[in-house]
């Protein structure tokens, strides 16, 4: 369905104001080719009727509008080195955390679970080292604005496809059952993870604080303005020697003073800045 000029502005704004997610110019191919299934299936000739019934209130309508919308996008130990610095440098530090106590990780827009779950059987791996510290100890909350992707990362089932996207061959054979045409995840790593869909627009201050937070790849599709305050509500729910990890192409610099920069073998993290409180037993020194 074609879309005008006007239209696209309507729905730009509804699309930003709801979700975040701000469409650049020349993105009006994603709107037609995203949204016309969903308008035909509801009765709308144009994209000024879907944008009415939407501002109608129509609470089902604007989750499935906003669904279609998101770039879901993702794959297993997304970025090597990333994955390669989170295994030898941070995984370690957190176990000796959870000798102590429970340990708190958010994957912030966790898509269809890959991230999470990398994460998950990266640390139940390391706990073969460390025998003494129970896999419960860890708490890996996974959070995304599209119900779809959490409906998927909940089933914890995956193609052939989608394993071929980055699952290393050892943690295939030791955490992937095959049943029929799907490969499902061990219910031992499942059981770490707790999905829950969350909108990054809202107030984080129900979720608690984190030792590392994961918001990797989501914020590159919002403005400066959004990027600037989402910065300071992760800022604050990160504990005073908490780390805040974003996509390889992504950085707080020029846009928030909330955080402080820190590499780790060439990788950056994010802390909460000075001022925030804080101490540096866990993961070294702060600058
Ligand atoms: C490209 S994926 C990135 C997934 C994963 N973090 C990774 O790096 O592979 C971006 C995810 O952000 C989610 N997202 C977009 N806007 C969001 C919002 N306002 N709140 C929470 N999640 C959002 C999308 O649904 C999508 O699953």
């Amino acid at each position: 369905m074609a879309i005008t000029e006007k239209e696209f502005q309507l729905m730009k704004d509804y699309l930003r104001e709801h979700s975040g997610i701000t469409l650049g110019d020349g993105k009006e191919y994603l709107l037609e080719s995203r949204l016309t299934t969903l308008m035909v299936q509801n009765g709308c000739e144009t994209f000024t009727d879907l944008h009415k019934m939407l501002q109608a209130g129509t609470e089902p309508l604007r989750v499935k509008v906003i669904d279609a919308m998101t770039t879901n996008e993702t794959l297993w130990f997304r970025d090597d080195s990333f994955f390669s610095v989170f295994e030898k440098e941070i995984v370690p530090r957190l176990i000796k955390r959870a000798s102590m106590g429970k340990v708190r990780i958010w994957s912030a827009a966790c898509s269809t679970g890959q991230e999470p779950y990398s994460i998950a059987m990266l640390i139940d791996h390391a706990l073969g080292r460390s025998p003494s510290v129970p896999n419960t100890r860890f708490e890996i909350l996974a959070t995304d604005l599209s119900p779809s992707a959490i409906f998927m990362a909940t089933s914890a089932r995956y193609s052939q496809l989608a394993l071929s996207r980055g699952m290393r061959p050892d943690f295939k054979d030791r955490y992937f059952n095959e049943n029929g045409l799907a490969y499902e995840l061990d219910q031992k790593i499942r059981a770490m993870v707790t999905f829950k869909q969350f909108n990054l627009m809202d107030s984080f201050a129900l979720l608690g604080k984190f030792d590392i937070i994961l918001c990797r790849n989501v914020l590159i599709y919002f403005s400066d303005e959004l990027k600037k305050s989402i910065y300071g509500k992760l800022s604050t729910s990160l504990l005073p020697d908490g780390m805040l990890a974003l996509g390889s192409s992504e950085s707080p610099r020029g846009i928030t003073d909330a955080l402080t920069s820190e590499l780790l073998a060439k990788t950056a993290f994010y802390r909460p800045a000075q001022g925030s409180g804080g101490h540096s037993q866990l993961y070294g020194q702060r600058k």
